[in-house]
């Protein structure tokens, strides 16, 4: 809870007042997608991808969103003017299928809801970003719409708690032997000097954090592999990290009790820190990489 004022359906209210339908069918069936949205002094980050990732969700499950894009954007820009000015906070927006009967398929008449929330940022730990997080391996049990920013988190939420109940930060989804991704986060190997993803499609979220640090790899002639990167090579992998809107770019110090690399932050990972630190913090490139 916070005295921040929220976005429901049109109107702005405290946080506390800001409500919607017990019937809605995002609580009800998960029948919802979400974005969240750093934004970094006031500025919403790579606004417009998100967006566009929204408007792709949201035409994948056949849900009619509610405002246009410039409309969305305006909202964002008022909320973020009527709240508390922060130096970093979460912008989160959900758009769901709106109230209706428990009844699987759409209502007759559509009618979504969206909301807004603002929220202060999580403070990233320096020690982790310096030093690297452990993290887990857990099967991917998910469905195959990745792609989707669904509110149907429940994998994703069980595998986040495995990772801490086993002292770790996070937690990496395997299928068929390849590191896919994270709970709430891409995952990058980099192997002889080059990153290894995995590829888009419907077994990933196509981050808006992944696309920038394969701008910036592209920006500085570092090469990628698009491929999910095989558990039986961690042993070899020179460094590790997770990349998302909250997560940033962290290190990853060892997976399931190996040790990736040195066990610290490599050098390739740190120079894409420094590098979207630039473009988040000082402005630089900000506009452009916006495409403003
Ligand atoms: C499963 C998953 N993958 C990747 C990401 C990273 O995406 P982004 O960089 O757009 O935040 C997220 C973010 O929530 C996620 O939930």
């Amino acid at each position: 809870m916070t005295d921040n004022i929220a976005y429901v359906n049109g109107e702005f209210l405290p946080h506390a007042e800001a409500c919607i339908s017990i019937d809605d069918r995002g609580l009800v069936f998960g029948d919802a997608i979400y974005e969240v949205i750093k934004c970094y002094s006031q500025r919403p980050f790579r606004l417009r991808d998100h967006l566009e990732r929204l408007k792709r969700g949201a035409e994948e499950i056949r849900l009619p969103l509610p405002l246009d894009e410039e409309s969305v954007v305006r909202a964002i820009d008022e909320l973020l003017a009527r709240n508390v000015r922060m130096a970093e906070s979460s912008l989160y927006v959900q758009v769901t299928r709106g109230p209706g009967s428990r009844f699987h398929a759409f209502p007759r008449v559509a009618s979504p809801t969206i909301i807004m929330v603002l929220s202060p940022a999580a403070p990233l730990d320096p020690s982790d970003y310096e030093q690297g997080v452990r993290v887990i391996t857990v099967p991917d049990r998910r469905w195959d719409m990745c792609n989707v920013k669904s509110v149907g988190l429940l994998i994703a939420v069980l595998a986040k708690q495995s990772a801490l109940d086993a002292g770790a930060a996070d937690a990496v989804f395997v299928r068929a032997g390849r590191l896919v991704e994270g709970a709430s986060a891409n995952f990058f190997a980099v192997s002889n000097g080059r990153l290894i993803t995995h590829p888009e499609g419907r077994r990933i979220l196509a981050g808006v954090t992944r696309k920038v640090v394969l701008e910036l790899a592209a920006a500085t002639g570092l090469g990628v592999d698009f491929r999910g990167p095989k558990v039986d090579e961690i042993g070899g992998f020179d460094e590790a990290f997770l990349t998302g809107t909250g997560t940033e770019i962290l290190p990853v110090s060892s997976i399931d009790g190996t040790t990736v690399g040195q066990g610290g932050r490599g050098s390739i990972t740190a120079e894409l820190q420094r590098r979207f630190f630039d473009v988040t913090r000082t402005g630089v490139l900000h506009d452009r990489l916006a495409g403003a």
